[in-house]
């Protein structure tokens, strides 16, 4: 394999040398090594990250016949490179002592399209919390199979005919550590206390993410990421970052920054990396704009507007709209940034106002916040952790056998506690991501939001609200634009709403919760189909 990879290279360095605008012939690139069973992928130009890349056996999880899939890590030794160099030019070498001998190990499983692996785009899928696993989202939404009720003990999982890699190849990435399979560990085994796991910061998980796709692109031999030469030149697929709930900060801010971070690559031909082709942001009930959510929050709980409420009896409400300013400001000042930079006091005291005073109060309901048509709790999580605990499962997808899960003992946890409190600390979850989203619109990046109607918590009235609002190049156009009814194909009747200009599409799911390919399976992969290779009109 790294004889026939080392034979493509040399032709596309020569190649690409003459006619591509973006490689040179002395830029450095990729090396394949092969290591414990991993072909270990790195770029001189790339110096704090390698991806350890690894075959999935056949018919784990995914059963169509040549479909592969693939798994691994990106391991990222981030202080020695950077995080050190960074911090002591600011004269803070005390603050990155701290941080000295962390690496960090981003876990991933990748599925090639099942219908046309070279021309289908490639889509990066992250579900949110702060803290829940992409794998839930894989055994229980998206993923080529599904989690089913262990039987004798063995967990199992069957086909799911409405993939997203039906359409798409589709990768599950875990970040930031202490999510799911990923960890950090100490360099060296001096320090045998936890290491510490950094939170959310979209500026390294770009860095991080950007440096994965980079790494899988310039790989010829993994399928997950097709390369391909067109008319001489090196063509890197297109990219789709999909995120569920707070993945819904999660990735515009990561598309921004990807945005941000391509300038300097095509700046840099010597370095020898391609900007990424980042062709669109998919947001499925996402808390991307709080300001907006918080006042949803009573208007779904304590208005009729979803059909089926009021959810709360009034005594409650009162006390919720009373709150509600307060929350607001709260809010406001979190997003001031007085002094360039969040104050995690005030952020943190407005996601704590916020969510005692509105959010938990659905509690009251008995109902799932999901979905207000489901019970609290869902039992495919634990189906999907059985799955994950397997030993055999784990044996053949490559997994580091300790150093993740909530206590650092290899117990793989759908949603990371740990990670959501520290989330909280900082207030994460008070902070604005518009700002991203209006910033990549302005860069010819395509943004969908769709949302099912049935989740109370980061409900569709809210996520109508920001996208109605913002401020945007074709915002003007975009409030013209009607809100109309879409259908799956033949159906007479509607299988949910969408409003649509340029690049701009807020839709939403009937009959689905939170997690809406999971309720409504073939309309989510429909959704998908249509954005993804349509126009954006539903
Ligand atoms: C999706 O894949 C199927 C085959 O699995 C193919 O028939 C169909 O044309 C594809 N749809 C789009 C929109 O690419
Ligand atoms: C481990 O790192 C510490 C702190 O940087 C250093 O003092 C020590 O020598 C290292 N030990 C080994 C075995 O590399
Ligand atoms: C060991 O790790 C702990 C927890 O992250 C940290 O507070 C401490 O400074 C580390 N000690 C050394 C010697 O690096
Ligand atoms: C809420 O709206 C639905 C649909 O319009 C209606 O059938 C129902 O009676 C309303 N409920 C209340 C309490 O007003
Ligand atoms: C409203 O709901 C709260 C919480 O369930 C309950 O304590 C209270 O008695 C209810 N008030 C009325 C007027 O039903
Ligand atoms: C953050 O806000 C709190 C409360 O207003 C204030 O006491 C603190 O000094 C601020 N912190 C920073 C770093 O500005
Ligand atoms: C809309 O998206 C397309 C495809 O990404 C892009 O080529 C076009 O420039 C965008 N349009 C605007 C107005 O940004």
């Amino acid at each position: 394999m790294s004889r026939w990879w080392i034979a493509f290279a040399a032709v596309v360095a020569a190649v690409s040398a003459r006619q591509t605008p973006y490689s040179t012939l002395n830029a450095p690139s990729l090396s394949v090594s092969e290591a414990d069973g991993f072909s270990v992928l790195q770029h001189p130009s790339l110096p704090a990250h390698s991806l350890r890349l690894h075959k999935v056996p056949d018919g784990l999880c995914e059963r169509t016949e040549g479909v592969t899939s693939w798994s691994g890590y990106l391991d990222v030794d981030l202080d020695r490179v950077y995080e050190q160099e960074r911090r002591k030019g600011q004269g803070d070498a005390a603050e990155a002592e701290k941080f000295a001998g962390v690496i960090e190990h981003f876990y991933f499983w990748g599925f090639a399209s099942r219908n046309d692996k070279a021309h289908d785009p490639v889509t990066l899928w992250m579900n949110g919390g702060p803290g829940c696993s992409s794998f839930t989202g894989l055994l229980m939404e998206i993923g080529p199979c599904s989690s089913v009720r262990p039987v004798l003990g063995r967990p199992g999982t069957e086909l799911n005919p409405h993939a997203w890699n039906n359409n798409a190849s589709v990768i599950f990435l875990d970040q930031p550590t202490g999510v799911g399979y990923s960890y950090a560990s100490w360099r060296n085994g001096t320090n045998t206390s936890a290491p510490p796991t950094r939170i959310f910061d979209s500026e390294h998980a770009a860095r991080d993410i950007s440096a994965f796709l980079h790494l899988l692109a310039l790989h010829a031999d993994n399928a997950i990421v097709p390369l391909s030469m067109e008319d001489g030149r090196l063509k890197l697929p297109e990219f789709h970052l999909a995120g569920e709930s707070y993945g819904g900060r999660y990735t515009p801010l990561l598309a921004s920054r990807i945005l941000q971070d391509n300038e300097h690559i095509a700046a840099h031909p010597e370095e020898g990396l391609h900007p990424l082709s980042i062709a669109s942001v998919m947001i499925g009930n996402g808390i991307t704009s709080p300001k907006h959510q918080s006042p949803a929050h009573v208007e779904y709980a304590c208005t009729n507007a979803t059909g089926h409420g009021p959810f709360l009896n009034e005594t409650t409400c009162q006390g919720m709209r009373k709150a509600l300013p307060a929350c607001l400001a709260k809010i406001d000042k979190c997003n001031e940034r007085a002094g360039g930079e969040y104050n995690a006091t005030l952020c943190a005291d407005a996601d704590k106002f916020c969510s005692d005073h509105l959010e938990s109060k659905w509690e009251l309901t008995g109902a799932s916040p999901y979905d207000w048509n489901h019970a609290d709790g869902y039992v495919e999580e634990e189906y999907i952790a059985a799955f994950l605990n397997d030993h055999d499962v784990r044996t053949k997808l490559g997994i580091d056998p300790t150093g993740f899960g909530d206590a650092h003992d290899g117990v793989f946890v759908g949603c990371s506690d740990k990670v959501f409190a520290e989330f909280g600390l900082v207030g994460d979850g008070s902070r604005d991501s518009t700002w991203a989203v209006r910033d990549i619109l302005g860069k010819g990046v395509r943004v969908l939001s769709y949302s099912g109607e049935h989740d109370f918590i980061c409900n569709y009235i809210g996520n109508h609200d920001w996208i109605y609002d913002l401020d945007w190049q074709d915002g003007d156009n975009f409030r013209a634009a009607p809100l109309e009814h879409w259908y799956m194909h033949g159906s007479a009747f509607p299988a949910g709403k969408f409003r649509h200009y340029g690049n701009l599409t807020y839709a939403t799911v009937l009959g689905a919760g939170h997690f809406v390919p999971h309720d409504q399976p073939a309309a989510a992969l429909e959704i998908m189909r249509r954005w993804q290779q349509g126009s954006g009109r539903l």
